[in-house]
């Protein structure tokens, strides 16, 4: 079939045959097939969706596009875990030691930050000389070896994604069930796990705003996961504010560490350890939740944990000594309060607005381009539920650079909703999916 024939088909809602679908994908990452057809495909697929079958054929031309990683030099079932992206997510800076720690291998490809979310790679370039570019032999030699390695996506993982997503991107085609799951699964396939762990938000300020399109997604996920013969549990967890107490990639840090110690706040440790023990779970070294989760309070309370992420930083290039001693993290120059304007209770937080709020300050990009400042960010000292008065302090403000301040603290003040009575606590797990 011509292109032209295929997107036809598409659009008038037919099905489209297995090789049909590849030899399109194919014609894509040669360049036969143009980026005006493949947007019109995307469009066509927006509206029309893609079956089961479809979408398996899909997903599978899309990693297949691509090298498909084997780890199986290292011994044990490899898991991963995957966010769908929120502000304030550190949850991979303390998931991947406490799994390792507990005998998990995490072959671990990670995202840089765009736009209002954070990226792993960019809060571990926090730590003075951590290297995400490693090569593929490297990342194969320390999942083996340390037991984790946290990179970023390689040019040859993949490839047709890379090229779609940067399409997507600009042809209002992002926000498509079908098209996030193949993207999302071709990646984390082709990364070499055995099994994967989804955390899928929802909320004000995730991709999915609905329990309901959030069920969808995860539903399409695990299908095309267990299909490629991968186990795959999704949680549902809630976006509706910030996770933790900090916004920004040496602050987060730092807090990733304070949480392998035991000492962080109640939202980030509860969300890393559900999904951590489902790790343990999927990996075997666990039978149950409850086992996993004794198991990973032990790795935090005889420091298993924190000694595991300073062997992931050295082999890394990183500098360890700097989460032994936090103060090494690089830090900003000076510290801004952003009060109340009222008396009351924090009834939500705008994520979004304070991760854009952020990215003024210099923490995240808004080109894949821009240079990030490791040292800004916030210290949420108010969340959701507590109680404030007029010129307390909501959040404490780390910069560099206060061309942009003004600003800043107008958003942030606005991103904070307050009312005269604390809001019904909203648990943070939504629902499990497997
Ligand atoms: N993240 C991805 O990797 N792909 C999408 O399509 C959306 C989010």
């Amino acid at each position: 079939m011509r292109p032209y024939e295929v997107i036809k088909a598409k659009r008038d809602g037919h099905v489209l045959s297995q090789d049909t679908i590849r030899a399109f994908l194919d014609g894509y990452v040669k360049g036969d097939v143009a980026d005006y057809q493949m947007a019109a495909m995307t469009m066509a697929i927006f509206f029309r969706g893609l079956s089961a079958p479809e979408l398996a054929a899909w997903t599978r031309a899309m990693l297949e596009s691509g090298e498909v990683l084997d780890l199986s030099d290292t011994p044990g079932v490899k898991v991963d875990k995957h966010s769908t992206g929120g502000v304030g997510d550190k949850v991979s800076l303390s998931l991947a030691p406490l799994a390792a720690a507990c005998g998990v291998p995490v072959p671990m490809i990670s995202g840089r930050g765009l736009g209002h979310t954070g990226g792993t790679l960019d809060k571990l370039e926090a730590i003075p000389g951590f290297r995400v570019d490693l090569s593929i032999d490297d990342y194969r030699g320390l999942v083996r070896d340390v037991g984790a390695c946290l990179i970023g996506q390689t040019a040859t993982l993949a490839p047709a994604d890379k090229k779609l997503y940067a399409l997507r991107d600009v042809t209002a085609t992002v926000d498509c069930i079908p098209l996030i799951a193949s993207s999302i699964m071709s990646k984390k396939l082709a990364e070499g796990i055995d099994a994967l762990v989804l955390d899928v938000k929802v909320g004000s300020g995730a991709f999915m705003k609905t329990e309901a399109d959030a069920r969808t997604l995860a539903r399409t996920m695990i299908d095309i996961g267990t299909q490629m013969g991968k186990r795959v549990v999704a949680l549902l967890t809630d976006m509706d504010q910030p996770l933790g107490r900090t916004v920004g990639n040496a602050l987060e840090v730092r807090e990733a560490v304070e949480m392998l110690r035991g000492d962080a706040p109640a939202d980030y440790t509860g969300l890393t350890l559900a999904l951590t023990a489902e790790m343990l779970v999927l990996g075997k070294k666990a039978g149950s939740l409850d086992e996993a989760r004794t198991q990973l309070q032990r790795a935090i309370t005889s420091g298993a944990a924190e000694t595991k992420l300073k062997q992931i930083v050295t082999a890394q290039g990183g500098d360890a000594s700097a989460v032994a001693d936090l103060s090494k993290l690089p830090k900003a120059r000076t510290t801004v309060p952003i009060v109340a304007d009222q008396d009351g209770f924090v009834t939500g937080i705008d994520s979004e607005s304070i991760g854009l709020a952020a990215m003024a300050l210099g923490a995240g990009r808004a080109r894949s381009s821009d240079r990030i400042d490791p040292a800004v960010g916030f210290v949420l000292e108010r969340k959701v539920g507590q109680a404030v008065s007029r010129g307390s302090t909501l959040v404490t403000a780390h910069v560099n650079d206060e061309t942009q301040l003004a600003d800043v603290i107008a958003r942030v003040q606005r991103a904070y909703r307050i009312g005269s009575a604390a809001p019904a606590p909203r648990p943070l797990l939504v629902a499990r999916l497997d």
